[in-house]
């Protein structure tokens, strides 16, 4: 059999047009691709985007199950994440494999022990509160920009424990970094000239210039302050953080995973808040019932129900990727090392025989039904599962509560929002909006305790 012949019986069947054609639709309307892809080829699909020859999705839980508990030496999610190197730089944890990256997530993961969450949680409400204060009565609001200021600011000071004028200026540079990665023009470059492409675009160069030269002296600074031991933020912890030979980390490690606690930690966060007041506003008895147990204060069964369900049926990440090292045989197919196998968080989600009435808002699905372990995957899974899972829910259940602790919101009958793609996120297309139709009087000196569950 020639080699060509050979590879194209190997891959599950899938779209037949050149790489950038689908590569433009995969950003342009990813839900709508995926559906199509499920509904016309079947539970295993192969797609054509930049970075691998091949990509095979896979919405079969047995599948993902394979992949989230297969070798980390053959399931590389660094190569997977390789679009992420020139933001977050060769030491980040997402981009690293094996031994180095078990190594990173073992010094990254005290600081988000489920444990630590409550210690956030003033940082989290003030921040919240400070910023829905300013909010108008009875006119539309975007939500979404308003929940990027929250998280980022919550992961900044989270992060560096310091507010003031270092903040300021960091604050402003990430910003410009992001607008740089999700503008029309990088999508672009990426689905033209491959993954990566647009490291090369001066715009983009110099903004992470600007990022790095507040990081680099910041982190500096840090190390010779003299209470870094008392500090409970997350730089400074990082910073006394050994391996197991005791080594610490080095500056450029440090700047690596700050950046990538940074960007992982804010806008997935604060997207997903968006999702779930863009679907509450449309789900009146929804929402009724949360301020009602908001407002009562016992529980947060229905807040953890809609939070799950609006990771559910929004998920902000579409896919996890690993690249296989070497072939490995997965839905009867034997795919080839550089193969990229991607679990599909929206379709797995979207399964009918585990989500009934896949389409639709439904929160109390949750109430007699757990997360399963390969069928609820916003988060991915395995080895790999994201380190800020308890610390974005903890943080999703705390603002939400302030909100709806704070003010009535309009209801409304206006289609849902579109989904639009912000380079590896799925926003709503109209950035949440919302009216407060009224505030109301706190009942309480705060809103309810929250629970953590990762
Ligand atoms: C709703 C919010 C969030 C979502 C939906 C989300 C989703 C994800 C996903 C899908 C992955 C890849 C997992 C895999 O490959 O199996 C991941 C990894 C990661 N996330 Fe998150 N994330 C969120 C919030 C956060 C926050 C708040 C932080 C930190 C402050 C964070 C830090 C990380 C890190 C460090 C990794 C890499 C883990 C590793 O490679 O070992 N994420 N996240």
């Amino acid at each position: 059999m020639s080699p060509a012949r050979a590879s194209s019986a190997i891959f599950p069947p899938g779209p037949r047009r050149p790489a950038p054609l689908q590569t433009l639709r995969w950003m342009r309307d990813t839900w709508g691709f995926l559906a199509e892809c499920r509904e016309r080829y079947g539970e295993t699909f192969t797609i054509r985007l930049p970075g691998a020859d091949r990509w095979v999705f896979l919405t079969d839980p047995e599948h993902v199950k394979q992949v989230f508990t297969g070798d980390p030496k053959v399931f590389h999610a660094g190569e997977g994440n390789s679009v992420l190197l020139p933001i977050l730089g060769r030491h980040s944890v997402l981009l690293l494999d094996e031994k180095p990256h078990m190594r990173q997530r073992k010094l990254l993961l005290p600081p988000f022990h489920g444990k630590r969450m409550a210690g956030y949680e003033d940082l989290m409400r003030q921040i919240a509160r400070d910023t829905i204060a300013t909010w108008p009565v009875g006119q539309p609001l975007r939500a979404w920009p308003q929940m990027q200021q929250i998280t980022l600011e919550i992961i900044m000071r989270a992060v560096f424990g310091v507010e003031g004028s270092q903040l300021r200026d960091l604050r402003a540079a990430l910003e410009h970094v992001m607008a740089e990665v999700t503008g029309k023009r990088t999508m672009l470059t990426m689905a033209l000239l491959g993954e990566g492409a647009f490291r090369r675009l001066p715009t983009f160069r110099r903004a992470l210039e600007d990022v790095d030269a507040i990081l680099l002296p910041e982190i500096a600074r840090r190390r010779d302050a003299a209470d870094l031991e008392e500090r409970g933020d997350i730089l400074s912890m990082l910073l006394q953080a050994t391996d197991e030979d005791g080594r610490p980390m080095g500056d450029r490690e440090l700047r690596d995973e700050l950046m990538t606690l940074l960007v992982a930690g804010h806008e997935t966060t604060a997207t997903s808040l968006s999702w779930a007041l863009e679907r509450l506003v449309r789900h009146p008895d929804a929402l009724r019932r949360l301020q009602d147990e908001v407002r009562d204060g016992e529980g947060d069964a229905w807040m953890d129900a809609v939070c799950r369900e609006t990771l559910r049926l929004c998920p902000v990440i579409s896919i996890v990727v690993r690249e296989l090292q070497e072939p490995v045989e997965i839905a009867g197919h034997t795919l080839p090392a550089g193969t990229r196998v991607a679990p599909c968080i929206h379709l797995v989600h979207r399964r009918p025989d585990i989500y009934p009435d896949p389409d639709a808002f439904r929160p109390e699905r949750w109430l007699d039904q757990t997360p399963g372990t390969y069928t609820w995957i916003p988060f991915g899974g395995g080895v790999r599962r994201c380190l800020g899972a308890s610390f974005a829910l903890f943080e999703m259940k705390t603002i939400l509560g302030e909100i709806v602790a704070a003010m009535d919101l309009q209801t409304t009958t206006a289609p849902g929002e579109r989904m639009r793609t912000r380079a590896i996120t799925r926003t709503p297309g109209g950035q949440a909006q919302i009216v407060v139709a009224r505030r109301r009087e706190r009942e309480s000196a705060g809103a309810q305790a929250v629970g953590v569950a990762g």
